[in-house]
């Protein structure tokens, strides 16, 4: 069937609209004319897979990635800059008009550039033909064995090989695994969840792999407890001069760009607030470069990261005004009650969002938030709830780190007078 595709969508597939209703298509965009054949997809709707491309709508560029096309990590690499920026825009746009919102001042996007990926999370499986390593398809189990990966950063794609063959050594036939890897601050911590079971002599051959490649710390899950086989030094992230401890596959903003424009918006909306709560604040991100000039409460439900954001509050004997909470914020947010001495706020929610916590946000007299999202359907929903309660939605900055996917982060500011 020949179709022109009309827009992309919000996970990122070309968009062709027919008498039959749209018609989704992985890897294409506005303007392209292509041959395609249908399949049904998802929940009823159709999709189509591009069997020629006829004419290229502006905007194509080559493929940047051998895998293109095949591996689920990038869907949008057959972007160019500007047409990307424009996409990531919009995406923001769109969820935002589906809740009447599609008129907020939005800021050119801030995106990551190739190379800058600094956490990954890798499937691994054994199979009679030696281990594949990589990302799975989109929307299928099966796996891409990925040689390249041109967002990460080149110290964790450096680790493919080696992975492989350790991996080969030491995972039965059809075992499957994941693999985290974050660099941090001042080296790798790397988890390896599944598929293997380490006895004394697969722990020295992780300990030696380790050592080797210079892994800082590499823990092994099993029956949901975190063992630490090789812990060649702490992991630990440093924010405002500041070292924090990393917990093992503990979360960090997914770029060091995509952290620092975060931190500069922060810093710049927040100016002026003297009393300040972080709310789902990890490891302290955003509390520690915050609490150099403001009284902080540090708001977090992972004691975990609770621990970590503690001991850098106990090393950092000038930050006297920095508090940690532990709180699960999704069964008991702080209530307007509790927000009434605060006149500053960050809020940095899981992909779900917070409506509960948005909730009592908007009944509070909270002058200035910072919201963060890495969801802008879940963003959309949990503004509406601010603007309802009387705040203003001032400016919408997209902070892209998940270069050529659909992920799309964003910071945001909402006042009340
Ligand atoms: C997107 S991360 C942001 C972390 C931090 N702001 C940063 O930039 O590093 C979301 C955080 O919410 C925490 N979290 C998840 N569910 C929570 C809950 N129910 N209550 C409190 N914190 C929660 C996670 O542990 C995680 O640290």
């Amino acid at each position: 069937m020949r179709l022109r595709i009309e827009r992309i969508g919000a996970q990122g597939d070309g968009i062709a609209q027919t008498g039959d209703g749209p018609i989704f298509v992985p890897f294409t965009l506005a303007g392209d004319e292509i041959d395609a054949w249908l399949e049904p997809g998802p929940r009823g709707t159709i999709r189509a897979q591009m069997e020629g491309l006829i004419t290229p709508g502006p905007g194509r560029q080559d493929a940047p990635c051998r895998h293109h096309g095949q591996c689920g990590g990038c869907s949008l690499q057959h972007l160019d800059a500007d047409l990307y920026a424009r996409w990531v825009a919009d995406r923001v746009q769109m969820a935002m008009a589906q809740h009447g919102l599609g008129d907020c001042p939005m800021a050119p996007p801030q995106i990551s550039p190739p190379s800058s990926r600094r956490r990954l999370s890798l499937k691994a499986m054994r199979t009679s033909r030696g281990v594949l390593l990589g990302f799975a398809m989109r929307q299928s189990h099966h796996l891409v064995d990925v040689r390249q990966c041109p967002v990460a950063r080149p110290s964790l794609v450096a680790l493919f090989k080696p992975l492989r063959a350790l991996l080969h050594d030491l995972m039965p036939l059809r075992a499957a695994s994941v693999i985290s890897l974050t660099e941090a601050d001042n080296g790798i911590d790397m988890v390896i969840d599944g598929g293997i079971a380490p006895g004394l002599s697969m722990r020295e051959a992780l300990a030696a792999f380790a050592q080797s490649r210079d892994i800082a710390s590499l823990h092994v899950m099993e029956d949901g407890l975190c063992d630490p086989v090789a812990v060649n030094r702490r992991v630990e992230m440093v924010f405002d001069g500041i070292p924090v401890p990393l917990p093992p596959g503990g979360f960090i903003q997914a770029t060091a760009e995509g952290e620092a424009a975060l931190r500069a918006l922060m810093l710049e909306w927040l100016e002026g607030a003297q009393n300040c709560v972080d709310l789902f604040a990890g490891i302290g991100t955003f509390s520690f470069p915050l609490a150099r000039r403001a009284r902080v409460l540090a708001v977090e439900g992972a004691r975990t990261a609770l621990d970590a954001l503690q001991s850098g509050v106990n090393k950092a004997s000038h930050l006297k005004g920095l508090t940690a909470l532990h709180r699960d914020l999704f069964r008991r947010p702080l209530s307007a009650a509790e927000l009434a001495p605060f006149d500053g706020l960050i809020i940095d929610p899981p992909r779900a969002g917070a409506v509960a916590q948005m909730g009592e946000i908007a009944k509070s007299g909270v002058r200035t938030v910072v919201a963060f999202s890495c969801n802008p359907n879940s963003f959309a929903r949990d503004a509406r709830i601010l603007v309802d309660g009387g705040y203003q939605l001032c400016q919408i900055s997209p902070v892209d780190q998940f270069l050529w996917s659909p992920h799309v982060e964003l910071a945001a500011l909402f006042t009340k007078s």
